[in-house]
């Protein structure tokens, strides 16, 4: 573990500009500097950097974090990795400290089972080239198959002998823990103490993980699987997760980033015999349907995904499932099926590189367009299921939501609706149906307060709208922003802001819960004396915290104040008006909460019986002149 001494250096040698400028050809716009986006793509910059508040945000993909989350996500690092890189930029000595004994211990376990597979590794791989029955029956097997040396030993695939325990004797006479050995799935327990080799007479594939260590295996019966099972798999470990796993990506990711596209198959020999042909932008997910985990990974290299399945694979149907995930991820999935009863493996070494690559070229398929072709071929002539249908579709469609996607999402509307046999028109109406429900239901998640004082401003990004979902919340989230910036400074000679603010808003709480909270959490930080402020909140170890700091920090409010009007006979020099700020956002704030006090009075009024009116009246009379009193603070502002 790095010290949190080191931490804090590293903290106050950060220059976010000069780091993001490294990767990001920044222009100077204002206070902020803009550039564009180097997580997705984009011709008009939306990328923003604040060098004063030392974090970025992207208007137009939604990235958003500070120096360290830069390189992270940029050079796809660690934390740790990401703070020694820092740290050699800025050179600055890294001091690591024990770790806990919980953690050592949990580290200890992944190095041994590391340990212990890298062993097994070299074993099976021995056994494979070096003895008479590896050779005889597994090597003359992969051969058959069309597996040259050269590619067997790339993927180091192996060969586990017949006998019950030689691999488990070899692990035991060279000191390996007894105990984790189960853990690694390489060895099995019977009647309790017995040890057994779990993969006896199985070709083996190392699963090796994106530094290229072995993380588990998949064991593969030679020839037909008739009684037993055609892979055994390692179980859920400290190394080994399934969901997060694709079989090869430790070879094919400087392909996949450099031809930007990645190809997925089913099995372990596709991306094997794939790569042997040269094609090496490949990767498996075992049969499965994708994770978001494993979407992830993809995205990390690129936007592009394209499924090879083999036309009657129970594989296609699973790999589906799962799909509107990559349309939320801003993948583009594309699907081709093998024809003729192959698959990846035996149709590329059939026709070779060239004719696969066309094939795929020239088959691939948008995958909304073949999931909605499956289904209707599944559908047949039953009405009912293809109302169903459309539904679907509108509702896959409706997920394409990114702005930059918008000629894609039309352009799909088109094909489905031909396809379909409806009408064009019908369908976007329906789309857009759906976009407006999913708008409200996250508005409502949002604030439950209703969205009845639209101000004029036109908030730059949609997405930012729909994120501000009401214009209270935009006035909660300006008060959070003085309180976050300003908080520890003096405030009006005898108070701090934050004081100052806490007083203010305690008759007026915040509707929205996430921002309520927040406050929450800052007054106590205060009141413990630990001087929160913008950056400490940048730093908090929670995630949806980070970013709804970045959101309200960076926002671009804009309230209606004619600050030369303000200063208008006042001889200024340096304009600090972090005063004046705090004031009227604070102020501002409690007039749109008492507007909406008042309208809520007026329609209690029409419904209240004679006495409750007169209560009433003079409930509605002393917030009126609160509301004056407010209004003569804020001078100059303009109410709406
Ligand atoms: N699989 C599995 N367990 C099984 C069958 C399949 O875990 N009993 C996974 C494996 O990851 C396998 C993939 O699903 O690689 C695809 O299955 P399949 O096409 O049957 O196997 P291949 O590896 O392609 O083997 P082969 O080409 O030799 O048939
Ligand atoms: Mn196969």
């Amino acid at each position: 573990m790095i010290t949190p001494n080191t931490i804090e250096q590293i903290k106050n040698r950060l220059d976010i500009i000069d780091v993001v400028g490294e990767f990001v050809k920044l222009k100077k716009r204002g206070s902020n500097y803009l550039g564009n986006c180097p997580f997705h793509n984009e011709k008009t910059p939306s990328f923003t950097v604040s060098p004063a508040k030392e974090l970025y945000k992207c208007f137009g993909c939604g990235k958003s974090g500070n120096t360290i989350t830069f390189v992270m996500e940029h050079e796809k690092a660690s934390y740790v990795d990401a703070l020694k890189w820092l740290a050699a930029r800025y050179n600055i000595e890294v001091e690591e400290t024990q770790v806990s004994d919980q953690q050592k211990q949990q580290l200890q376990v992944a190095d041994s089972l590391f340990a212990i597979n890298n062993f097994a590794g070299k074993y099976f791989d021995d056994q494979l080239f070096n003895t008479e029955e590896g050779t005889k029956i597994a090597l003359s097997y992969l051969k058959e198959r069309g597996f040259r040396e050269e590619i067997i030993k790339k993927f180091q695939v192996g060969y586990s002998p017949q006998q019950r325990d030689s691999l488990t004797k070899a692990l035991l006479s060279n000191q390996f823990n007894r105990e984790l050995l189960p853990r690694t799935g390489l060895v099995v327990v019977r009647n309790e103490t017995d040890l057994q080799d779990n993969y006896r007479g199985r070709i083996i594939f190392p699963i090796h993980n994106n530094s290229g260590k072995i993380i588990g295996f998949g064991a593969r019966v030679i020839g037909k699987a008739e009684k037993a099972p055609k892979y055994i798999n390692t179980p859920e470990n400290e190394l080994y997760v399934k969901s997060k796993i694709l079989y090869g990506s430790f070879f094919a990711r400087m392909a996949i980033d450099k031809q930007d596209e990645c190809l997925l198959v089913e099995g372990y020999t596709d991306v094997v015999s794939l790569h042997q042909a040269g094609i090496e932008n490949v990767v498996a997910s075992g049969g499965t349907s994708l994770t978001v985990d494993q979407l992830r990974l993809v995205k990390k290299y690129t936007n592009n995904l394209t499924i090879i399945y083999d036309g009657d694979s129970a594989g296609v149907k699973a790999a589906l499932r799962g799909l509107d995930m990559a349309l939320e991820e801003g993948l583009n999935v594309r699907l081709v099926l093998i024809p003729d009863n192959e698959d990846p493996d035996s149709y590329v070494n059939k026709v070779g590189k060239e004719a696969f690559q066309k094939f795929i070229k020239e088959n691939k398929k948008d995958f909304i367009i073949f999931q909605l072709e499956v289904m209707l071929k599944d559908a047949g002539n039953d009405l009912n299921q293809k109302n169903t249908l459309v539904n679907h579709v509108a509702e896959t469609i409706s997920k394409i939501n990114k702005a930059e996607d918008f000629t894609k999402q039309q352009e799909y509307i088109k094909q489905c609706a031909a396809l379909l046999k409806i009408d064009e028109g019908g369908l976007i109406s329906l789309v857009n149906k759906l976009k407006r429900d999913k708008i409200a239901k996250d508005e409502k998640k949002q604030s439950p307060s209703d969205n009845q004082y639209d101000d004029q401003s036109p908030p730059p990004a949609e997405e930012e709208i729909n994120y501000l979902a009401s214009q209270d919340e935009k006035h909660e989230r300006n008060v959070l922003r003085v309180l976050l910036d300003y908080g520890l400074n003096p405030y009006q000679d005898n108070t701090t802001v934050a004081e100052y603010i806490f007083n203010e808003v305690k008759d007026f709480p915040f509707d929205n819960p996430q921002l309520e909270s927040l406050i929450s959490t800052y007054k106590i930080q205060y009141e413990a004396g630990q001087n929160p402020n913008t950056k400490t909140f940048l730093y908090h170890e929670d995630q949806t915290i980070r970013e709804l700091v970045i959101s309200i920090t960076l926002f671009p409010y804009e309230l209606s104040i004619n600050w030369d009007k303000l200063y208008e006979g006042k001889k200024i020099t340096t304009i600090d008006n972090s005063e004046e700020d705090v004031t009227m956002s604070v102020n501002y704030y409690k007039l749109k909460k008492l507007k909406k006090m008042f309208d809520q009075n007026q329609a209690d009024m029409e419904k209240a019986s004679i006495d409750d009116q007169m209560l009433l009246i003079r409930i509605h009379k002393e917030l009126k002149d609160l509301e004056r009193d407010i209004a003569k603070k804020l001078g100059t502002v303009i109410l709406k």
